[in-house]
């Protein structure tokens, strides 16, 4: 029998990774899909399935985290053996613009999707197993290294949340004998990254700034340290987490973290570019409280799961500066109008 599976936040980075990973794996995937006025689905084109053709394995759903009624159809439909449940508000600094919002989603969203699988489970005897999006956010401003027997110290409206979905996915696992696997990601970043953190911004910036599109780039806080791992990677860690035969919490990170203006040098000295030159600190990127420094101990995981990082900080680097080059010179294509474009009004 084909394994099913279902992802909230398929449309996000780390959920259309993973897509890619079942789907190789010969799983079909069924994947939660928000309304949009737009199109927010650039990120699983490649992979798309037409809806009318027989046997696809990849099947969207319009739903929402807000939404238990919408929730329920598509875990009705989609009768998973395994959810992940990746779908969030999961920017730190936009945490405290929309607090409650963010609770809404990361907490209560992780809180009506287990309720779901609960009732799923018990209705028809099948077995669920459920992996929930936890965040090195969660330890804020614990002391380095941080491992699964570190306190949680969280310091947004994003990290509470997250803390709430961790405890949430504890309970059901004790209450109801669920198996809840907690995942404790540290800071994963990739080409495919969403624009506004700070790795992409910077290395779109690097791009931009090479093809004279832009001049100036405008951060926050430059002393910041982050565990940043490749997001390929840590998709793989994922799937092996509900391979386990017993659930549990675990830390996924490099063991290796670097500060803002570090990632700054390598990506800006990778385009031959200098980047005290272009960049000028903004204060209105700084957050109202901070976390200074995330490192992750991963000794659990890396024994318990036989996983460990592939990709180095430089190699991640040098891989989304080199992606995000590209871009930029489609972009000045476009910009130089050498582009013959099919839009009329152009
Ligand atoms: P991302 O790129 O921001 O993707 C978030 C996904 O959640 C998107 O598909 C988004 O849909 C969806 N979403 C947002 N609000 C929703 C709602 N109310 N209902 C349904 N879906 C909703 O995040 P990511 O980097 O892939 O991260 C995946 C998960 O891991 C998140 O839970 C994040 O908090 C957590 N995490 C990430 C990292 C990291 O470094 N990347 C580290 C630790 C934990 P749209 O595409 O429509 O916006
Ligand atoms: N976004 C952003 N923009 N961050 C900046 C900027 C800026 O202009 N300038 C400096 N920073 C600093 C932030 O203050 C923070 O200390 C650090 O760069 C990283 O910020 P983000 O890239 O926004 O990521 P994050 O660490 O806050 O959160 C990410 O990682 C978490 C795991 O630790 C997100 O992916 C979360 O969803 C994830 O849980």
């Amino acid at each position: 029998m084909r394994k099913s599976a279902l992802i909230t936040g398929i449309t996000g980075q780390d959920g259309s990774y993973l897509s890619e990973l079942l789907l190789s794996k010969g799983y079909t995937v069924h994947g939660i899909v928000r309304r949009s006025s737009s199109f927010n689905t650039a990120r699983i084109n490649h992979i798309y399935e037409d809806p009318h053709e027989a046997g696809r394995r990849l099947v969207l759903h319009y739903a929402d985290l807000s939404d238990s009624t919408g929730l329920r159809r598509v875990v009705e439909a989609a009768q998973p053996d395994e959810i992940f449940n990746l779908g969030a508000q999961s920017h730190v600094k936009v945490s405290f613009e929309n607090p409650e919002y963010t609770a809404d989603a990361d907490a209560m969203g992780t809180l009506r999707l287990l309720d779901c699988v609960r009732d799923h489970c018990q209705h028809t005897k099948r077995e669920v197993r459920f992996y929930q999006a936890g965040s090195s956010e969660m330890f804020g401003a614990a002391n380095p290294p941080q491992s699964e027997s570190t306190a949680f110290y969280p310091r947004s409206p994003y990290a509470v949340s997250k803390v709430a979905a961790h405890w949430y996915g504890i309970n059901y696992r004790e209450a109801y004998g669920l198996f809840i696997t907690n995942r404790i990601l540290f800071n994963h970043e990739s080409p495919r990254r969403g624009e506004t953190f700070v790795t992409r911004k910077i290395t779109r910036a690097v791009g931009r700034i090479k093809e004279g599109l832009q001049d100036k780039l405008y951060l926050g806080n430059l002393d910041a340290r982050r565990d940043w791992g490749f997001a390929g990677d840590y998709v793989e860690a994922m799937w092996k987490m509900l391979q386990h035969s017993e659930p549990g919490d675990f830390v996924v990170a490099t063991g290796e973290a670097y500060s803002v203006r570090e990632f700054l040098e390598e990506a800006f000295s990778h385009a031959g570019l200098n980047w005290e030159r272009h960049v000028e600190i903004d204060p209105s990127y700084f957050r109202p409280t901070e976390v200074d420094y995330l490192l992750g101990d991963s000794s659990k995981a890396r024994k318990a799961l036989d996983w460990e990082p592939r990709t180095s900080f430089k190699t991640l680097v040098r891989m989304m500066v080199d992606n995000d080059l590209r871009l930029a010179s489609d972009e000045r294509l476009v910009h130089d109008k050498k582009y013959v474009t099919s839009d009329p009004r152009r």
